[in-house]
């Protein structure tokens, strides 16, 4: 099966959620749980405990992530943070384009290729987020939707930069919402994704890259959804606030 060419990852999307104490107890109760996950294991939480992950997870199985980059490397940009200081910091990953900054925040199919590009450049992996609204899957547009916003956000990057790319599917009506995708409508949109990146790249490449579901994904439905095989993994918002339900993800994804 194509699904062992690639790693399952579990990451953690904490969003706005722990203070740097709250943040230390989490880590020291995760670092146990994730000792023996076959998956990779990313947790991605605010700027302010950035330095207290990377500093607890040294040595452990545990990769620390931000939720987000700017696209300049400095400059008069109030507010927002470097890629290069992510990875002078120790940070491997960062996400881009979660649902949340395109509705709220402004981002839109453009400053998520540039913030990508930046991303990669300075030598980060990209936890790259793509889904469509519930309208939008109303009206039979999945399909389009999530194929543009792959396409434009991958805009520009070669071969090898793409190895540095992981995407997260997150239907937008399933973050926070409780409603998950059914098995099927994941994988159903996974796979396509995967087709998209063949197209622009190749076969290896698309086999090769980790696909995740986010959307509610939790310790009851991840069996279900993690067995599919075009899905590697998830990004979790809510069930990786707890170390307990964040246990049970890793479990399955290391099957
Ligand atoms: P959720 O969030 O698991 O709380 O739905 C997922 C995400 O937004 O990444």
């Amino acid at each position: 099966m194509n699904k062992k060419l690639r790693q399952a990852i579990i990451a953690g999307n904490w969003k706005m959620n722990k203070t740097r104490p709250e943040a230390k107890a989490l880590i020291e109760a995760l670092i146990p749980v994730a000792k023996n996950a076959t998956c990779g294991v990313v947790i991605c939480v605010p700027f302010t405990n950035l330095e207290t992950a990377v500093e607890l997870t040294k040595g452990t199985n545990i990769k620390v992530g931000a939720q987000n980059c700017h696209f300049e490397k400095s400059g008069a940009f109030t507010g927002e943070i470097s890629a290069d200081m992510l990875t002078e910091m120790g940070v491997e990953y960062v996400v881009i384009g979660h649902s949340e900054r395109r509705q709220y925040f402004g981002e839109t199919d453009v400053t998520v290729n540039k913030r990508t590009k930046a991303a990669v450049a300075a030598g980060l992996k990209v936890l790259l987020c793509v889904g469509e609204l519930l309208e939008e899957r109303e009206q039979g547009i999945t399909e389009e939707i999530v194929g543009l916003q792959t396409k434009v956000a991958v805009m520009g990057l070669t071969a090898d930069e793409i190895k540095n790319i992981v995407i997260a599917y997150e239907p937008v009506w399933a973050i926070g919402t409780g409603k998950t995708a059914t098995d099927e409508q994941a994988e159903e949109v996974c796979a396509y994704i995967r087709g998209v990146v063949e197209k622009l790249y190749s076969k290896a490449d698309a086999d090769a890259m980790t696909i995740q579901y986010g959307g509610s994904m939790n310790p009851k439905n991840a069996a279900g959804l993690l067995t599919k095989e075009n899905i590697d993994g998830g990004l979790i918002g809510g069930a990786s606030l707890k170390a307990e339900d964040f246990a049970v993800l890793l479990e399955a994804a290391s099957k």
